[in-house]
């Protein structure tokens, strides 16, 4: 079968990651790179033929790139994502024949933009992908497999407990709160919301299965918000957390309903921009009744130590793990990062379901239930309430609801 022709938006930090994720399957090609700034499309383009990915050509515009592929992956910044979706509708009405859209997380920054997107996806027929990683990672698929008998006998797990946390995001956008969608939890927590609702998910059943019930969430500013820690966050990204805060710390508890049995089922969310270890770690645990498991990816099977004799030489500690914090001492290798997240597999996936002409496992509408339930959070944790998800009327609140950080409010959130 023909590889599917690929067209990445955006050249920064995810993009890269994708290309050495490609690299590691077969059914994608990159034929087409748009960025702001050509330079980095170009480096990127550089990569894509080392890794044997592709020869893309650099396109100045969507519209130009538009012609020459098949499917268009978004890994430019939270806030393009309406306008660059406009530009792909208006390209497929002239007449590209593009199959697909990849999103990356989040889908959006509210409700109301998450379903515009969706609305528009659907207008030009074209399949989506939304692009959580996390429900494709191997340690999770492999745990779920093996506990798959225990699920069978004594039932699905009844508690989970996920986090996504690290020292702080690497661009000015992710600490703008207009920009970005909000901190920590709009950046991470759509992620550690998603990855905790499949893994209570019956085997077997899709990933929207469980009916959301109700949220409860706290978000906080506690270490970014220190004057000395606001100055460098003022000095290195030109973000004023003073005037535009957004929480560097969310956790909260969603409550699930199976619809088939009526049970209840819990899962535990924690993310941060605080995380004062070697750099990022991915937690993800579970208990059903009589088992459990655990994910932890800061437990590698690889450490290395770097005494301080030996500091100078180090070149690139984001090398070894993303969000490397410290480049001596005892750290964390990763020998495959981009198979750990579950990069080759969301890729794969997304490539097989638009060959086949439909959505991959995870649709924009489902990237949409999972703006719903992240925004749900910032409710709560604004109102210091329980949500709860089975109102109408905080459901139609939720349509329109766009949270006082992502407005730029933050300080009356934050600083109570
Ligand atoms: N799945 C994950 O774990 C994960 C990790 C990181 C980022 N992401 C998501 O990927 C997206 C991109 O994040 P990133 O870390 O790569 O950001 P980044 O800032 O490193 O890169 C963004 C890229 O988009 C380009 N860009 C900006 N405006 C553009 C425009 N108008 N037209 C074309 N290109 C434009 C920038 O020049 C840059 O190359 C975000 O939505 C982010 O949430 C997901």
């Amino acid at each position: 079968m023909q590889p599917l022709k690929l067209g990445i938006v955006g050249a920064g930090f995810i993009a890269k990651f994708q290309v050495q994720a490609l690299a590691q399957i077969r059914s994608v090609e990159v034929t087409g790179i748009v960025s702001r700034t050509r330079a980095h499309a170009e480096a990127l383009a550089h990569m894509a033929r080392s890794c044997h990915v592709g020869d893309p050509a650099v396109y100045d515009s969507i519209a130009a790139m538009a012609p020459h592929i098949d499917a268009i992956a978004l890994y430019a910044p939270n806030y393009m994502r309406v306008e660059m979706v406009e530009e792909i509708v208006e390209a497929v009405r002239r007449g590209a024949a593009i199959r697909g859209i990849i999103c990356e997380k989040p889908l959006a920054r509210n409700v109301a933009e998450a379903r515009r997107l969706v609305e528009l996806a659907e207008s030009a027929n074209l399949r989506t992908a939304y692009f959580e990683n996390q429900l494709f990672m191997k340690p999770l698929t492999a745990q779920l497999a093996q506990l798959a008998p225990q699920q069978e006998t004594m039932g699905p797990p009844i508690l989970v407990r996920s986090a996504e946390e690290h020292g702080g995001p690497h661009e000015p956008w992710f600490w703008d709160p207009v920009r970005q969608g909000g901190g920590a939890l709009c950046d991470m927590g759509c992620h550690s919301i998603a990855v905790g609702r499949h893994a209570l998910t019956p085997q077997g059943k899709p990933p929207d299965f469980l009916v959301p019930v109700s949220v409860t969430a706290e978000v906080a500013l506690l270490k970014w918000g220190l004057p000395v820690w606001r100055q460098r966050l003022l000095e290195r990204f030109g973000v004023d957390y003073d005037k535009t805060p957004a929480e560097d710390f969310a956790t909260g508890l969603i409550t699930y309903r199976n619809p088939e049995s009526g049970q209840l089922v819990k899962a535990q969310f924690t993310n941060s921009w605080m995380f004062e270890k070697q750099g990022l770690r991915l937690l993800v645990e579970g208990m059903g009744p009589g088992y459990a498991f655990e994910i932890n990816t800061l437990a590698s099977s690889t450490q290395i130590f770097i005494g301080d004799a030996a500091a100078e030489a180090v070149a690139d500690a984001e090398k070894a793990i993303e969000k490397a914090t410290a480049s001596r001492g005892l750290l964390t290798v990763h020998h495959n990062e981009a198979d750990l997240y579950g990069y080759p597999d969301e890729n794969a996936d997304a490539a097989a379901a638009f060959l086949a002409g439909r959505d991959a496992f995870l649709p924009w509408s489902y990237g949409l239930e999972i703006t719903q339930l992240v925004m749900a959070a910032y409710l709560a944790a604004e109102e210091r309430r329980t949500v709860d998800l089975t109102d109408p009327a905080v459901q139609q609140r939720l349509e329109t609801y766009t949270p006082l950080i992502q407005q730029g409010r933050g300080a009356e959130v934050l600083s109570r």
